[in-house]
């Protein structure tokens, strides 16, 4: 895929299903409780209405006016507030989704002996709907044995508990335990809220996933571009990294995303580079993911200074040479043994229709010229797909078989694709 220069990146269109739903957003006493008013934010101005249901602890870093003001709702703390209106067992009824960020390794205990010592958890007892925990605390109180085994029953329970960021946390150290970014959070509970579940079925598995577009080259200002984003592929991540995967994310250019929870980053700038990155890792990894839009071609020789536009050295033309095709290197690679047989390699397919063909044409075909396990095609004309929040399209299998991906986010699609992928990898 090659496209000359980049124009400046769509702005994303989020979610399109209006349906108002109602939120409980639970927030817990630590530093972290500032992120909670962008949450609200997140929510309510995607149409949901908020109900912030802070702890008590929590009003220590974050004031009740402000939550009230930002949420137009009523905050309190306790179960004796407005005892009237039953307060601990309407709101947890009315509720469609409890999301509870950030959540302290305390609460999380309250929450995994089922206390129900607060309006906080007194709601989590009553709720029936999804319940999406965010934590954030120091590494060695996340890696404690008694938070672990918090977490592993509360996921056994159903509730669905967010992997923490990586990063720099309160003092001055850093590590896992920081709270994820809130555009993050507001986007993994709206896929909870969707139906999409975060299962810990990619635990232990390496995942090697490709993403944004390539740059090649011209001179040391311009280069052959597209309009990848990367938000497909950084969906991909954040989904498969939640689902318990060891992920490494090889990012080109793309849109400022937040880093997904957990992902080692490499950043990459041309499809030689991309290519090089591949080849190290390849053979460790038993899901690959090429979402990456990798130019076909390069120009055969950048100029070492800026090409001028004074008549005696305007340049005539850009001379190109064909670069590797990493997808059809990794399937050669895996039939010779460099890669282990079982591991699943999916490829991506950027279409649009033509004489020739049909956009599912063109992917069918695809598939068949490159070999891979799987291919997800979208259709990208007329500005459909390249930097959007949401996607559409088909996953197709090399016996032809092909299922429709409905629109939906890209983290939905994401989560569409590694149940796919899931699949494949139980059936070998
Ligand atoms: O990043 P977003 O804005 O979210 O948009 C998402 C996306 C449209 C970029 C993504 O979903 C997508 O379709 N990525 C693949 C785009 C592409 O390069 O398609 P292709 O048909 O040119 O390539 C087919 C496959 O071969 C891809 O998996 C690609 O990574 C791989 N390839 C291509 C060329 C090359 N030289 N080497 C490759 O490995």
């Amino acid at each position: 895929m090659t496209s000359t220069s980049p124009s400046g990146s769509p702005a994303p269109r989020d979610s399109a299903n209006a349906r108002s739903r109602k939120i409980v957003l639970g927030v817990a006493g630590g530093v972290a409780a500032y992120k909670a008013c962008h949450i609200v934010r997140g929510f309510t101005e995607r149409g949901h209405s908020v109900r912030v249901v802070p702890t008590e602890s929590a009003l220590n870093f974050v004031g009740a006016a402000t939550f009230e003001a930002l949420s137009g709702q009523h905050v309190s703390t306790g179960v004796f507030d407005r005892v009237h209106e039953v307060q601990h067992v309407r709101v947890g009824q009315e509720a469609d989704l409890v999301v509870i960020a950030p959540a302290t390794a305390d609460l999380m205990a309250r929450l995994a002996a089922g206390r129900a010592d607060d309006l906080l958890t007194a709601t989590c007892l009553v709720a029936s709907c999804p319940v999406v925990v965010a934590p954030a605390m120091h590494t060695e109180m996340w890696n404690h044995r008694a938070t672990r085994a918090n977490v592993a029953t509360l996921r056994d329970r159903g509730v669905t508990v967010l992997e923490p960021a990586h990063g720099r946390l309160t003092g001055p150290d850093t590590g896992a335990g920081r709270l994820p970014d809130p555009e993050q959070i507001v986007a993994l509970s709206l896929l909870r809220l969707a139906g999409r579940d975060l299962p810990q079925d990619l635990s232990g598995r390496r995942v090697l996933i490709t993403a944004g577009g390539t740059r090649e080259s011209i001179d040391p200002v311009r280069y052959l571009g597209n309009h990848s984003s990367g938000r497909q592929g950084f969906a991909l991540a954040e989904v498969a990294a939640q689902r318990g995967a060891e992920v490494t994310l090889i990012a080109g250019a793309t849109d400022e995303l937040p880093i997904p929870c957990g992902a080692e980053v490499i950043r990459i700038s041309s499809a030689r580079e991309l290519a090089k990155e591949i080849d190290c890792r390849a053979a460790d990894q038993d899901i690959i993911i090429m979402a990456a839009a990798v130019a076909d071609y390069r120009p055969t020789v950048t100029a070492p200074a800026k090409l001028k536009k004074t008549s005696e050295s305007a340049p005539t033309g850009i001379e190109l040479t064909e670069n590797p095709d990493i997808l059809a290197g990794l399937i050669a690679a895996r039939r010779e043994g460099r890669v282990p047989e079982d591991t699943v390699i999916v490829g991506f397919a950027a279409e649009t229709g033509d004489d020739s063909g049909s956009v599912l044409d063109h992917a069918i075909r695809k598939i068949r010229r490159k070999g891979c396990d799987l291919l997800m095609c979208n259709d990208v004309g007329s500005g459909k797909v390249f930097g959007r929040s949401r996607n559409r399209g088909w996953l197709i299998t090399p016996d032809g078989s092909v299922v429709e991906v409905p629109d939906g986010t890209k983290l939905e699609v994401a989560s569409l694709l590694l149940d796919s992928v899931v699949q494949i990898t139980a059936e070998r």
